[in-house]
């Protein structure tokens, strides 16, 4: 292994750059030559591949989103697409393969290891949605932003005596609600991985009145309904003065916390370190503070789990 390269692909997140930085400065400090290429697998297969060096990389921890751009590219999953990016790779000479981001680059990286070339996944995303891993890089960061905005937000929920339905990202999975809800005490959580009832929240939200609660925080992740059709559920209940945020892409934006360039930076070292090694195939992640590396195949084919026990203990504290 001498020339390795690295993308980011699909939906930004929080600390890409830091895993980056990373991948870049561990390998150059291996002895190996960096290339980066832009705009994900579009990119790749154009050819837009640059060589990158140390003072590429500077400046560039504490920044969000990506400086090798982003793109969805679902013409990868096509054998042209992927022989052509494969071509790519052998012209620029390079060895093996770094790709950050979530379960649709996995699959990218899953086929260009299966036709012979050594790719290792980083898990870049908000949505916390990839197996084998305890966090995705950009969670932490996306979570306390969800969370600055639960906080204002419940401000003037109080001032107004008024219920908020704040709508949240993450796609299929419910982590940004469940661990924004918990952590901003909302009154109700509806996630996509568990069946919620209305008569419940809304027995929830009279109880509270009663005992004379001021407001009412109910977080929506997008994979259930939108906060709008949620809100219009509610009103045939009643009038609970309901107003609903749907905070959107502001959640895939920012500095990214310490905890995602602590954790970018881990994994993009360890990416390398597999690399040096010959070895491709492999998703990287971390599990009870231990970096580790899982079959990137078995991580696709395994679902995410969403911890129950997070989402009765934030039902129980917000009665
Ligand atoms: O996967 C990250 C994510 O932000 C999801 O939470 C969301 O559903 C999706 O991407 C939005 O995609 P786009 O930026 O293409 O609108």
């Amino acid at each position: 292994m001498k020339r390795i390269a690295i993308l980011t692909s699909g939906g930004d997140a929080p600390g890409m750059n830091a895993a980056a930085r990373a991948v870049v400065r561990k390998a150059i400090y291996e002895g190996l030559e960096v290339y980066g290429i832009n705009y994900g697998f579009l990119g790749l297969v154009n050819g837009d591949i640059h060589k990158l060096e140390l003072g590429s990389v500077g400046d560039l921890v504490q920044r969000g989103g990506t400086f090798l751009y982003s793109a969805r590219y679902p013409e990868f999953a096509t054998e042209e697409g992927q022989l052509k990016g494969i071509e790519q790779l052998k012209k620029h000479q390079i060895d093996g393969l770094v790709v950050i981001g979530g379960d649709g680059s996995y699959h990218g990286a899953e086929a260009l290891t299966k036709r012979g070339f050594p790719t290792i996944g980083i898990p870049g995303t908000i949505d916390n949605d990839i197996s084998g891993t305890d966090f995705t890089i950009g969670f932490d960061t996306a979570l306390n932003t969800v969370l600055d905005a639960l906080d204002k937000i419940r401000d003037t929920a109080t001032s107004h005596e008024r219920t908020f339905i704040i709508e949240v990202m993450g796609r299929d999975a419910g982590d940004i609600a469940l661990w924004s809800g918990l952590a901003g005490g909302a009154e109700a959580i509806i996630v996509p991985e568990l069946e919620f009832s209305m008569d419940d929240i809304v027995g929830r939200l009279n109880k509270g009145r009663e005992r004379g609660k001021k407001h009412s925080i109910i977080v929506v992740a997008e994979g259930v309904m939108s906060g709008n059709e949620f809100a219009e559920r509610l009103a045939q209940y009643g009038d609970y003065h309901a107003r609903v945020t749907v905070l959107g892409h502001v959640q895939r934006g920012g500095s990214p916390t310490a905890f995602d360039r602590v954790l970018a930076s881990r994994l993009g070292a360890h990416a390398v370190d597999l690399l040096l090694e010959n070895r491709g195939g492999l998703a990287v992640g971390i599990r009870e503070n231990k970096i580790v590396e899982n079959d990137i195949s078995e991580v696709l084919k395994e679902k995410h789990h969403l911890n129950d026990d997070m989402l009765k203990l934030a039902s129980i504290l917000s009665i």
